[in-house]
């Protein structure tokens, strides 16, 4: 029988073990390419020691290829939960020292305990991913637990935020996981995310490629819209899925944390009132405006470098977290055009499913035309933004900058997709489309059979922009609310969102929607 020291001293021998994790020189070799350790990341992304670890002492039990030989206690994740603000987090982190991070049946099946404790307790989790994948070893018993990881992800979306941190490879399927999280951060150069690596593509369709273009953190945060942000380093990434998370509510009954500012409500924002230049097309910086809106000027800005021609973000109003999406006339005069409708949709649901306030900023000419667009489904996606702001029940308060036209009008938020507040500033343009095109169709024959068709198509032109071209119209069908000076609109929506507050709003029960994907 162990006397009391020798089993204490067991149990200490297995704990280190666990904590070594493939050793000094593996350690070293992850130190040497810039990053931290798993432990190292944990430490840095929770309150200061609130880590609790769980299944330290793990082991995988394949037996093939002399797995048997080299068992290390935690099998490459470290899992657990702790605190981020006081507040409590499910976390994991993948050891790239113990086998390259690879995700072997227990490793996987250590994340989904996470998961489930998450799901169960209403907590959001934030993944550190940092692996060579599918455990080669392992076989399907591998790919069987990635699988139980996704069935995890799913039926988690939109119950508890969840936050995937890239901070090394993450190929194959192992992109899914991610991939259904709601908010993927990625670590410049660092952090490749690909489903075949150059090799392959080299094999099967002769393109080369290194694995920054294909699969780097620039490549996913411009390119394909796959990640959210992008950090400088493990620190910055770390820190940004501290803030992002403080910003959101543990869950979907959870309303999002208050956060006291010194900006008062009633603010004015006099600096907008000289916001949109006197020339119609002239572009102009849309974060300005969400700026002045917003507590302090703090925007946390989403996807900065994809589908630019839109705006989405959080920030807060009079404390309350907010989510802003907003046309950008800088970027392709803010078209929506396929990328920025998916980027818009993806956005409205996730603050839809986590009770955050929509706050809409519109100055949009329309969808881009074009036959790269039609051939590529703008009809599909730009259908799912419509789908996304009328099934939103959150308080949705919109405010129509300048140009609102065509079907765009109605996507953004307009009344008729049932926001609580549509308001206008003078500048508003609310129509079917521009004067431009629009005397060109009612008016051709008048202008062909002019005696000076110029002077007659600038006259029509002036006729339309003073007839149509304004918000009064709207404003007397009562699809504007009110029409109000640029500077007073901080406090209009801050007004109006103490009163939403507590909005309930009912759909009719149905299993899940259609929404065209
Ligand atoms: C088992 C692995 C591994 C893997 C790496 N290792 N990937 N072990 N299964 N998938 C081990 C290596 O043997 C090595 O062990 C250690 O991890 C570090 O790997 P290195 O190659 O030395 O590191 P590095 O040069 O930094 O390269 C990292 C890498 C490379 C780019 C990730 O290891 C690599 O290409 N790995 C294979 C990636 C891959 O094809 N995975 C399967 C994808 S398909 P030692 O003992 O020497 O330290 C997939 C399907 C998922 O994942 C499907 C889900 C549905």
């Amino acid at each position: 029988m162990d006397t009391t020291k020798e089993r204490l001293d067991e149990l200490r021998r297995r704990k280190a073990r666990s904590e070594a994790g493939g050793g000094q020189q593996r350690v070293d070799a992850q130190h040497k390419k810039g990053k931290m350790t798993a432990r190292e990341r944990l430490e840095f992304l929770l309150d200061e020691g609130s880590f609790q670890e769980i299944d330290a002492l793990v082991e995988h039990r394949c037996k093939d290829f002399e797995m048997d030989k080299n068992v290390i206690p935690g099998d490459g994740v470290i899992c657990g939960y702790g605190t981020i603000g006081g507040r409590p987090i499910y976390c994991f982190a993948q050891d790239f020292t113990v086998y390259g991070g690879s995700l072997g049946e227990m490793h996987g099946l250590k994340i989904c305990k996470v998961l489930d404790l998450a799901l169960k307790t209403g907590v959001p989790v934030i993944g550190l991913n940092d692996s060579g994948g599918a455990r080669i070893q392992e076989g399907v018993a591998s790919l069987g637990s990635y699988a139980e990881i996704f069935f995890r992800n799913v039926r988690a979306s939109g119950v508890v935020p969840q936050i995937s941190v890239i901070m090394g490879p993450c190929a194959g399927g192992a992109v899914y996981s991610p991939a259904i999280t709601d908010f993927v951060i990625m670590v410049d150069k660092t952090a490749h995310m690909f489903i075949t690596g150059p090799e392959v593509i080299k094999t099967v369709t002769n393109e080369v490629v290194s694995f920054e273009d294909l699969g780097g953190a620039e490549t996913h945060g411009s390119k394909s819209g796959v990640s959210h942000f992008t950090a400088e380093n493990d620190e910055e990434a770390l820190e940004l899925a501290r803030e992002l998370v403080g910003m959101l509510p543990s869950n979907n009954m959870e309303k999002p944390p208050y956060k006291s500012s010194s900006d008062s409500a009633d603010r004015l924002c006099e600096s907008l009132n000289e916001l949109i230049p006197d020339e119609m097309e002239k572009p102009y910086e849309v974060r300005k405006a969400i700026e002045g809106i917003l507590d302090e000027g703090a925007f946390l800005e989403v996807q900065s470098d994809w589908a630019a021609n839109i705006v989405v973000g959080f920030g807060h109003l009079a404390g309350n977290t907010v989510g802003v999406v907003a046309n950008q006339p800088s970027i392709l005069a803010g078209c929506l055009d396929i990328d920025a409708s998916d980027k818009a949709a993806r956005f409205v649901r996730f603050c839809d499913s986590f009770n955050i306030p929509l706050i809409t900023l519109v100055d949009v000419p329309g969808f881009l035309p074009g036959t790269n667009q039609e051939w590529g489904g703008i009809i599909r996606h730009g259908a799912k933004l419509l789908y996304a702001y009328s099934e939103a029940t959150v308080p949705k308060m919109t405010v129509i900058l300048r140009k609102a036209y065509g079907g765009a009008y109605d996507v953004m938020g307009s009344k008729h997709v049932r926001a609580d507040l549509n308001i206008a500033w003078p500048s508003a343009q609310i129509s079917v489309m521009g004067a431009q095109g629009a005397v060109e169709i009612i008016h051709r024959n008048r202008i062909n059979n002019a005696r000076n068709p110029e002077q007659e198509r600038e006259r029509l032109v002036d006729e339309f922009n003073e007839t149509l071209l304004n918000p009064w119209k709207a404003a007397s069908l009562g699809y504007l609310d009110d029409v109000i000076e640029p500077q007073d609109t901080r406090r209009r929506l801050a007004s109006t969102l103490a009163m939403l507050l507590d909005k309930e709003e009912l759909r009719p029960a149905r299993k899940h929607g259609n929404i065209p994907l």
